[in-house]
């Protein structure tokens, strides 16, 4: 049965990007899978040409789709839109909390190629494989009641920081079976010292532990796991915590990995369908100058194939094509080495079809 493929490229950099991974999803397409590809405007683009950052025509297709490949959202020329519902970022939120996507893998992968690129010494980032699973639909990002409002004289901004018992434990299962199929280690990252939401994270956590006795549990205060990233980032396999922290900790993982224009993302709701999108932004400052790294959005294709269209040996053979140009030694700006040649976003995409068609 044909699958179908929304592509939403987004604003700033996320054109650029996506269009190369599109090219390697229609290099798929020639290798015969069955996929039909169709794209939408999301953000501020589509802001701009219809008013709102998630058209209802983009939403249903989204519903619609097998998976969705989104490129990013955002940028200055829409951070004054006074109507906080209208600014492209709810673009992106909307999707994911209508699509239900409440799960999300982010691979902190270091290719060794890229180990000079790191922001770490080598030796610390030599074999590093972290996955964090990041809740996506709750938390701070979407706790009630929030906003902006006059009391006592002055105007204070509140956001409402909840989670159900319900929702830690569906990311909670996420995470210790993801755990199950890799080193078996599970730390749960929260604020359990100060935060009553994350010592009732803590303490479901716990109760779902004896259900994967395979799994070793162990937690971490926020402050500490962002001073052991950078510190000593192999002591962690998988790590599970909310929508804020995730988002913080998952840039800075990024980093140790050579550039956040290396580091893939999935969304996955509770059917398997999926949002696909790399971690990074919009880049604006970047952006039309054929400077952005394309493959965080082309590993998000491998991740596609792999958790939404169950198509393992074409992720594998993505993954083994993003290694090749690497020991070709072909770099992205953001991965190059200081001052050393590097190639557009274009060529990178060249390169990575030219070894997938030789693979
Ligand atoms: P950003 O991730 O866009 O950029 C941070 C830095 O990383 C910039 O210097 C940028 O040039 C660099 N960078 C990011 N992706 C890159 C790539 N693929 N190749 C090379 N360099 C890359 O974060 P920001 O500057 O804080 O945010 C810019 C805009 O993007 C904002 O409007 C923000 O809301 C939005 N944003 C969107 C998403 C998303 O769509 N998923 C994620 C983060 C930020
Ligand atoms: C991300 C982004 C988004 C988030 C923004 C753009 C809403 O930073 O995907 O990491 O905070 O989740
Ligand atoms: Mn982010």
């Amino acid at each position: 049965m044909t699958r179908k493929i929304l592509v939403l490229p987004g604003d700033g950099i996320g054109p650029e990007i996506t269009a190369q991974a599109s090219r390697v999803l229609a290099a798929c397409q020639a290798r015969g899978l069955d996929v039909e590809v169709e794209e939408a405007p999301v953000g501020g683009t589509a802001y701009d040409l219809h008013g709102t950052p998630l058209p209802d025509s983009t939403l249903d297709r989204a519903r619609a789709a097998d998976a969705v490949l989104l490129g990013a959202v955002g940028g200055p020329q829409w951070d004054a839109i006074e109507d906080i519902s209208k600014r492209p970022e709810k673009g992106l939120l909307g999707l994911r909390k209508e699509l239900g996507l409440f799960g999300n893998l982010r691979p902190a992968l270091l290719y060794p190629q890229l180990a000079e690129a790191s922001s770490l010494k080598p030796e610390l980032v030599a074999g590093l494989d972290i996955m964090i699973v990041r809740e996506l639909t709750g938390g701070i990002y979407f706790g009630q009641p929030r906003g902006i409002e006059e009391r006592d004289g002055q105007r204070v901004g509140f956001n409402t920081y909840i989670y159900s018992e319900a929702e830690i434990e569906r990311i909670g299962r996420v995470a210790f079976e993801m755990a199950q199929k890799r080193g078996k280690k599970l730390c749960s990252v929260d604020k359990a010292n100060v935060l009553e939401v994350t010592m009732l994270w803590r303490e479901v956590m716990e109760r779902l532990a004896p259900e994967y006795p395979d799994v070793e549990l162990t937690h971490m205060y926020v402050d500490n796991a962002a001073m052991q990233l950078v510190r000593e980032p192999k002591q962690f396999d998988v790590v599970v915590t909310g929508n804020m922290f995730g988002d913080i900790l998952s840039d800075a993982a990024a980093m140790l990995t050579g550039s956040i224009g290396m580091l893939p993302s999935a969304s996955l709701n509770e059917s398997g369908q999926g949002m696909y999108e790399p971690c990074h932004g919009s880049a604006p400052d970047i952006a039309g100058q054929g400077l952005a790294n394309p493959l965080a959005t082309i590993l998000s294709v491998a991740m596609m194939l792999r958790y939404s269209l169950g198509e393992n040996a074409l992720a594998e053979r993505i993954e083994a094509a993003v290694g090749k140009v690497l020991d070709d030694g072909l770099r992205t700006a953001d991965i190059a080495p200081q001052g050393g040649p590097y190639v557009s976003t274009v060529e990178m995409g060249d390169a990575v079809l030219a070894a997938l068609e030789a693979s």
